[in-house]
């Protein structure tokens, strides 16, 4: 492992260390608002989970949901937001290049603001997610664009880490986009996206 990664481990680790929930309890807004669009079973992939709000909630939708993240420290507040809630959820500890992506394994894979991935590393993600859905899968994506830099109210601060519309246009080309949309918006979702913010949502599907 590079000193990056190790880094990246023991800052997020660092991070989900306390008793509190750093992105809350709920799920991403934009996750919850695609309610409708989401199958009434098969099997979900949350990436880079963190501390478990949105693999909770995938699972409380009737999914069987896998999960990995980097973080043990927030694997293990995942499956006490699990527990609590009463559901199931695979959860490991993995980073993105460590996963092991299957092809056509996933009816749905949530992607919420894993703005972790410089362009090298975001380019082999995005070709893995592509991979790992099925034939009519569906890809929830949600990220922070490049005037978020001026609200500061969440996010990275590499600008070569933010999302654009077109940017996510030309990546997942291969996928039918049935939304995507470049809007403003003030997040309420625990200490750390909190305010004013510049966001992008997508919602594709494997044809
Ligand atoms: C901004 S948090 C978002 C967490 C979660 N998706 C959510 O919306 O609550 C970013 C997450 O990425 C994880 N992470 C950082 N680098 C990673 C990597 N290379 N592979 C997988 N996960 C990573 C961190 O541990 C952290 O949980």
């Amino acid at each position: 492992m590079t000193p990056a990664y190790n880094d990246a481990v023991q800052t997020w680790n660092e991070r989900f260390s306390g008793e509190d929930y750093l992105f809350g309890r709920e799920p991403n807004e934009y996750l919850r608002a695609q309610a409708s669009r989401l199958p009434p079973g098969g099997r979900a992939l949350c990436i880079a989970d963190g501390e478990g709000r949105n693999s909770v909630w995938l699972a409380r939708q009737g999914l069987q949901v896998v999960a990995f993240d980097v973080a043990q420290a927030g694997i293990a507040k995942a499956r006490k937001l699990a527990a609590e809630a009463g559901v199931s959820v695979e959860y490991h500890l993995a980073s993105c290049d460590e996963w092991r992506w299957e092809a056509d394994a996933y009816d749905v894979i949530a992607a919420i603001f894993i703005q972790f991935a410089d362009p090298e590393m975001r380019a082999r993600l995005f070709a893995n997610i592509t991979k790992a859905l099925k034939p009519g899968g569906l890809l929830i994506l949600q990220g922070y664009t490049p005037k978020q830099l001026e609200y500061k109210t969440g996010g990275p601060s590499a600008l070569s880490h933010l999302y654009t519309a077109d940017m996510l246009r030309d990546a997942f080309a291969s996928l039918r986009i049935v939304e995507l949309t470049e809007y403003e918006a003030e997040l309420n979702e625990g200490e750390r996206h909190t305010g004013r913010s510049a966001l992008v949502g997508l919602v594709a599907v494997k044809d």
